[in-house]
């Protein structure tokens, strides 16, 4: 049973007597050991931080129990975020099982239908608006002074402070930290929250040493990487769309503390990796996730990453998000046969 990170990380967060102990059983998520891609790549010690596997699918829970638990201990009446989509889903679960309203601002066109439909089954009140993801961000600061609601985006420095409970997660699980740790960045909260979660296990003498700190926009929406803001920021990886970054800062920050890099990765080194992990892994992970994958090859064959090293990779959201595109680029299609022996064993001939 997972108790949760409020429960299971209390020293190490922000919580006060009042702090209400809220969970939907977030965190404790799998470290999967790669098999076979670590084979064709040459790197052994490759692992995957599943964080799919949380309630509402994506790491975004972490940060949120912890932002809608210091709303509540705080009386507020009312949530917004802007989002490409899972910030949406996490604060809507979470402010529905807190009984406050929740307000997601959307870009219109640009969210994964599994995203849309869970900020719509948990109650949402959703305003998909004529513009990008950092248009809604502008939009969602101000009306939450307008109206008094309690932002929710990782701006919240709440968020940031549960999100980190991943990278304790890591070290408990390897007995270390490992030597590479892998992520995609989009408003580059969550490599901000990594370091500093890392940073403090260490201080607490749990880890004798941190990891560098490898963080991968995808190229067509790569501010940090080109150093300015994008501002029609393009990618088939939605989730991490994202032209002007709020922890821009802190993301080089984490760069340079750990002697990490910031890179890009294209569409088809993303769409590439997403394939690989679903059908040499049996991971399916959203295509926002695979840039982290994506990237770590890349790293690779520039010679950026030692082979014996151990590598994590965080795989940020589930699959399921993003239906349409496992359709849309499947290399085998459903195929119907009649309800006869016959048709079957000749459609099984081929099954290779
Ligand atoms: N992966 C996924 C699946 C995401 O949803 C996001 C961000 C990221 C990676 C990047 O994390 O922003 O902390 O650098 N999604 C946000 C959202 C923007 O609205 O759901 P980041």
């Amino acid at each position: 049973m997972s108790l949760g990170i409020l429960n299971t990380y209390s020293e190490f967060l922000p919580l006060s007597e009042k702090t209400p102990r809220i969970s939907l059983g977030e965190g404790g998520t799998p470290l999967v050991q790669s098999e076979r891609l670590a084979k064709s790549l040459g790197i052994p010690n490759l692992f995957f931080k599943l964080e799919g596997c949380n309630p509402t699918g994506s790491f975004k829970d972490r940060g949120m129990v912890m932002a809608v638990a210091n709303a509540i201990e705080n009386d507020s009446r009312q949530l917004i975020c802007a989002s490409t989509g899972n910030t949406s889903a996490a604060a809507a679960a979470y402010g529905a099982h807190c009984g406050i309203p929740t307000v997601v601002l959307v870009p219109k066109g640009n969210v994964a239908t599994g995203k849309v439909a869970q900020a719509i089954a948990y109650g949402a009140k959703i305003l998909s608006i004529n513009g990008n993801f950092d248009k809604a961000l502008e939009l969602a600061q101000i009306l939450a002074v307008d109206l008094k609601m309690t932002l929710v985006n990782s701006i919240n420095p709440y968020r940031i402070e549960g999100q980190k409970t991943a990278s304790f997660e890591i070290c408990e699980r390897l007995g270390s930290a490992p030597d590479y740790l892998c992520i995609p960045v989009g408003n580059a909260g969550n490599i901000t929250a990594y370091w500093r979660g890392f940073k403090e296990w260490k201080d607490a003498e749990f880890i004798s040493s941190t990891p560098k700190m490898f963080g991968f926009q995808a190229e067509g929406a790569a501010p940090i990487v080109l150093g300015h803001p994008v501002k029609e920021p393009q990618t088939i990886a939605s989730a991490i769309k994202i032209g002007n970054p709020a922890s821009w800062t802190t993301a080089l920050e984490a760069c340079a503390e750990s002697n990490g890099l910031i890179d890009s990765v294209s569409d088809e080194e993303i769409l590439s990796a997403y394939k690989s992990l679903a059908r040499m892994e049996g991971i399916f992970c959203e295509p926002a996730s695979a840039a982290s994958v994506a990237g770590m090859i890349k790293a690779k064959r520039n010679n950026l990453i030692n082979p014996d090293a151990s590598i994590v990779c965080v795989l940020t959201g589930t699959g399921l998000k993003d239906p349409d595109l496992a359709s849309q680029i499947a290399d085998r299609p459903l195929q119907e046969v009649e309800a006869t022996t016959e048709a079957l064993s000749i459609a099984l001939q081929s099954i290779n």
